[in-house]
């Protein structure tokens, strides 16, 4: 989704927007575009494409200042044209905006000017808002007309605005869409996300929703919308700049994939103590899960990849703690009258914790009743303090488009849950709880060695590289895996339509599709329904079908019906999903590399979806 920067020191804005723009370039984006104040006018510069079109053109003709605004659009209102690209200024070059999200009430607003006499340039909702400040300017000061302004929008915004008469001072507001402030040594930024200034500065000043902000050199001042002061303390990030790196890797998706062990071993930490046979959380998240009691109902809520961990907690949950779990997309929950109450927990899954859907799934659920614990990634991030608890995965930084190590640190994430709630319940035995535990701190060595299958998946990849069409069938636990893997595929090579299904659900439809060569990923680690997937795979093979099994080290019995074969360390059923995960997404990783495909920002995608 778009990226905000904003930038006022004693440094040359224009290099320091456009750095900082090229570390959100991995949200995704169509155009961008910059303004920067050079003490007497506001310059403007916007191309289509990608930052390094931008970057070509302004090297040619520099804008000089040290205040300014950048922004990566990716297009919800007109098409991406230079005419749409942010920044937009009002009719007299007063003023310049960026803005992340929706005016939903944008149409009204603009017939409204158009009437008063402004003239717009583009078709996007977001320019309204400059005109609107210009129009309330006409009988206020600039910050007055500013915070007059954002009581007129309805829908969502993360603004940062540049005032050619207010030399030295940014004004921000947030409402629904992520809005940060970065305070370096001399010098303060806006950014939608951390990543963008952690070059410059780990310390953060993170926003509420329905908050002004007046940013100068020195630092914020915060107000609410009706003007009342609001004091805030910074924080610090941990993640370190590198993280945000390639490091040598062609992508960031395959370092990531190669980070899951310390993802995983990143969630377990000060959580899982093996030696002394216990699981325990901060303060905090033990209170709240102290407090779910044996008949509680859970519901999880999330979008995407951060869906289909959902989907396997409920597998877990389920089986181990005995908890009632339902899952549902954000995006269906928030619409469909939910029923909650007080004895409803609801796990929010999120790797960005600014998803818009699952963030509004979390505030429904907040109003009826129930008691909130986000399972998040970042810090700091919306969802994770607008919920009643938060369990962060601590994976670091994910960038690529497609989520790898977020998944399975999400997993790792239900996986202490599930059994910190089993063991209070009394669902299970001291020799299963000792063993359980003892597996759950083998998890990340066991990734390391599923890891170790990359270069047999390299040579599959090639061999189906040119199919374009893939089904991904699973059961229990590793039905969600084959929704996901599928997902990984599609999501990066949109060359091919990949579809995951019930392994057990193929003969009632989609069989019908299956013809000689039909590549069929059979997700399939050594579980009791085995014997079931073996039936199912005959089927396939009856058909003509191609089979690539994913199967566990020693399972001879599946191994003599694959035309591939991928073999994982055997587990618990339980843990299975963390395993497959790793060459599922190889398996992606490599065929769309075959193809050519932009593995990182694959297109029409951006890595958090802040607009419903
Ligand atoms: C995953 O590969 C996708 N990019 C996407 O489905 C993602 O998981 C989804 O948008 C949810 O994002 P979140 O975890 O940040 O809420």
């Amino acid at each position: 989704m778009c990226g905000i920067v904003g930038y006022v020191g004693r440094a040359e804005a224009m290099g320091t927007i456009l750095e900082a723009l090229g570390r959100l370039e991995y949200r995704g984006y169509d155009s961008a575009g910059m303004a920067v104040l050079n003490g007497r006018a506001i310059q403007v510069c916007k191309r289509t494409g990608k930052l390094k079109v931008l970057a070509e053109t302004l090297r040619a003709k520099p804008l000089a200042g040290t205040v300014g605004i950048g922004h990566t659009r990716w297009a919800t209102h007109g098409e991406p044209s230079e005419a749409n690209a942010h920044p937009h200024t009002d009719c007299r070059g007063e003023l310049s905006v960026v803005h992340n999200g929706i005016i939903e009430n944008y149409a009204p607003l603009k017939a409204r000017l158009l009437e008063q006499g402004h003239r717009f340039r583009s078709h996007t909702d977001t320019e309204v808002i400059a005109h609107l400040i210009e129009e309330y300017a006409k009988h206020a000061p600039l910050p007055s007309a500013f915070r007059r302004a954002l009581k007129d929008l309805q829908g969502s915004y993360a603004l940062c605005v540049l005032f050619r008469r207010e030399p030295g001072r940014l004004f921000g507001a947030r409402k629904g869409s992520p809005l940060i402030v970065g305070v370096g040594k001399g010098e303060a930024l806006f950014a939608s996300d951390v990543t963008a200034f952690l070059d410059r500065t780990r310390t953060v000043v993170y926003l509420n929703d329905d908050e002004v902000v007046e940013l100068a050199a020195k630092g914020p001042t915060i107000t609410t919308l009706a003007g009342k002061a609001v004091t805030r303390k910074s924080s610090t990030v941990s993640w370190d700049v590198s993280a945000a790196r390639k490091e040598g890797y062609d992508h960031f998706m395959l370092k990531e994939i190669h980070e899951q062990p310390q993802a995983i071993e990143q969630t377990l930490f000060n959580r899982l103590d093996v030696g002394r046979r216990r699981i325990a959380f901060d303060r905090r998240t033990q209170r709240f899960l102290d407090r779910i009691s044996a008949q509680e109902k859970i519901v999880i809520i999330a979008c995407g990849t951060a869906y289909h961990a959902g989907l396997v907690g409920e597998y877990m949950l389920e089986e181990f703690a005995r908890l009632p779990v339902d899952v549902d997309f954000a995006s269906e929950f928030r619409y469909r009258g939910p029923m909650l109450d007080r004895r409803t927990t609801v796990i929010a899954i999120t790797q960005s914790g600014e998803t818009a859907d699952t963030l509004a799934g979390v505030r429904l659920a907040k109003r009826k009743g129930a008691n909130v614990l986000a399972i998040c990634n970042v810090m700091g991030s919306s969802i994770a303090r607008e919920a009643d608890a938060v369990l962060y995965t601590h994976a670091g930084p994910e960038i690529a488009v497609a989520s790898t190590k977020a998944y399975t640190a999400q997993l790792t994430a239900l996986l202490l849950v599930t059994l910190a709630l089993a063991k209070a319940h009394g669902r299970v035995r001291p020799e299963a709880w000792k063993r359980l535990l003892a597996e759950l701190g083998r998890l990340p060595d066991l990734v390391r060695q599923a890891l170790a299958t990359e270069p047999a998946l390299e040579e599959i990849a090639a061999k189906y590289a040119r199919a374009r069409n893939f089904y991904y069938l699973g059961r229990r636990y590793n039905y969600p895996s084959a929704l996901e893997g599928a997902l990984k595929l599609k999501e990066i090579c949109p060359l091919i339509h990949a579809e995951g299904y019930a392994a057990g659900e193929m003969k009632h439809g989609p069989i019908s599709l299956i013809r000689q060569g039909w590549p069929v990923v059979f997700v399939a680690p050594r579980t009791p329904v085995s014997e079931k997937v073996i039936s199912n795979i005959e089927e396939v093979r009856a058909r003509r079908g191609t089979c690539l099994v994913v199967a566990s080290e020693g399972d001879d019995d599946i191994s003599r019906y694959a035309d591939s074969l991928v073999r994982v360390p055997r587990t618990d059923e339980l843990f299975s999903p963390v395993l497959v995960a790793v060459p599922l997404q190889l398996l992606a990783y490599h065929i769309a590399r075959a193809n050519e495909c932009d593995i990182d920002q694959p297109p029409n995608l951006a890595k958090s979806v802040t607009v419903e």
